[in-house]
């Protein structure tokens, strides 16, 4: 079993970003990714819909015996985590805005949320900031149109500018110091974000905890991969592959990038 892939699905290519780190951590380990690109953005779906989605997506990679899901997408984590939890027999991962480590360290007692309807609307969203950033003013903005820019790759035209410029100023006007990135996708957008953000405000996104935590439940499982070999990598998208492509591009390790209907 321990020689079996990992298995990762976003509702495109944001995934990637915790991809990334999960291969930085475990590199023995090899992964199964699919880019649902074809349904990108989540964000704007029901939860009926985000939830059909995450499970078409997990039944995919259990029927390719990956031993473990990263559900690598916040709207499908937020809408879908329980029910897949409950309902089928591999573990899963699941990526929540990182509220916790900002409401910790944060001076002003302020801090920006920038993540997708989907998320922001959920009951495990509310929850979450309801138990880790009491006493915390959470300013939360809908990043409406980031995903569909960053699925077509761009990190960095006007248009995207002017959009970020937009959501994050109200916040900015409100004295945070910490921006949480609650969306896989966001994570592209870091080097134009440290343009556009004064240096004493941090942002704050979930890859290297969340591969932390697969990398503690493949452990405590006994389902971390015996290969003395790095991991091969293969990625599937029901769109074209090249924006795809470009994102995992990496020397270290073997990725195969294919289209699949899905
Ligand atoms: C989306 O598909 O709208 C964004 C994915 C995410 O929430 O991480």
């Amino acid at each position: 079993m321990s020689k079996s892939p990992i298995g990762i699905f976003d509702s495109g290519v944001g995934g990637t970003s915790i991809w990334k780190e999960i291969n930085k951590q475990m590199p023995y380990e090899s992964c199964i990714y699919l880019a649902d690109s074809k349904n990108a953005p989540y964000g704007e779906k029901s939860p009926r819909e985000i939830l059909d989605l995450s499970i078409k997506n997990s039944e995919l990679l259990i029927a390719q015996n990956c031993k473990i899901i990263v559900v690598a997408c916040n709207t499908a984590t937020t809408n879908a985590i329980d029910y897949l939890r409950q309902n089928y027999p591999v573990p899963f991962i699941g990526i929540e805005p990182a509220i916790k480590p900002a409401a910790l360290n944060s001076k002003s007692k302020k801090v920006g949320v920038l993540a997708t309807r989907g998320t922001l609307t959920s009951a495990l969203f509310h929850s979450t900031s309801q138990n880790h950033a009491a006493g915390i003013e959470i300013i939360e903005r809908q990043g409406k149109g980031l995903v569909e820019l960053i699925e077509k790759g761009d990190l960095k035209s006007d248009a995207l500018k002017s959009l970020l410029i937009e959501f994050v100023q109200p916040m900015l006007d409100k004295g945070i110091d910490y921006l949480v990135l609650g969306c896989t996708h966001y994570p592209y957008l870091i080097p134009i974000l440290k343009e556009l953000l004064p240096e004493d405000v941090l942002i704050i996104d979930s890859g290297e905890a969340v591969a932390r935590q697969t990398m503690a439940i493949l452990k405590k499982q006994k389902l971390l991969s015996s290969s003395v070999e790095v991991g091969t990598h293969q990625f599937y998208t029901n769109t074209g592959t090249e924006v795809l492509e470009r994102f995992v591009k990496t020397s270290a390790s073997e990725v195969t990038t294919s289209y699949l209907d899905f």
